[in-house]
């Protein structure tokens, strides 16, 4: 089998957002036959344990039955306070359960940080990890992709403003799609 359906996961909700910038030109260069979607998660409820019990938010079915029809994610994110934005681990945590259904398990995955810094989201990038080899997502090792200075990479109308950047994003795409077909 080989992969066709990429979800985009984005942790940030900003309308200017560098990491949608990154998301919109991975999917313009995405290779024929693939097709990459952003998942909206700006709308899904903070997750309550309790929901797995007492019914839970009308969005969380339809968020983890999208997830469920990808073939792999990516994952695109800034750094927040060292770590990912509560947005995004919000979103997994709500993918995650019920205890024993996680729509992610076994999706092969690519973690992408950036910041406005020469950090580069490193904090994030790692945290991220964390939390997707518990779930059961095979990550790709490398290349690794820590974006510093991300407004020197691309504006905020989602532009891209150096060639480099997007010949490696470009290279990071195609490694990614050879990990996750050696995997699925
Ligand atoms: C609440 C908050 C915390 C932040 N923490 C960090 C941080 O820990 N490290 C860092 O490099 N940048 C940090 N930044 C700056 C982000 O890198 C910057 O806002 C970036 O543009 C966010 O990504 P986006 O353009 O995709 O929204 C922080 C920004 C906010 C709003």
């Amino acid at each position: 089998m080989a992969v066709k359906n990429i979800g985009v996961v984005i942790g940030s909700l900003r309308k200017g957002s560098y990491s949608k910038a990154i998301g919109q030109y991975l999917k313009d260069h995405a290779p024929e036959g693939i097709s990459m979607e952003t998942v909206e998660i700006g709308n899904l409820s903070l997750y309550n344990q309790d929901y797995d019990e007492s019914g839970e938010p009308a969005e969380y079915a339809p968020f983890r039955q999208k997830i469920k029809s990808f073939d792999g994610i990516i994952f695109i994110t800034p750094e927040y306070n060292r770590s990912v934005p509560g947005v995004l681990k919000n979103a997994i945590d709500v993918g995650s359960r019920p205890y024993g259904s996680s729509v992610w398990d076994g999706k092969p995955a690519l973690v992408i940080s950036s910041s406005i810094s020469n950090q580069s989201g490193f904090g994030a990038n790692h945290h991220l990890r964390q939390s997707l080899a518990y779930l059961n997502m095979p990550t790709l090792a490398q290349p690794e992709v820590y974006i510093a200075n991300v407004q020197e990479c691309f504006n905020e109308e989602g532009s891209l403003l150096k060639e480099d950047s997007g010949q490696f994003l470009q290279k990071v795409l195609a490694a990614y799609l050879d990990f996750a077909n050696k995997i699925i």
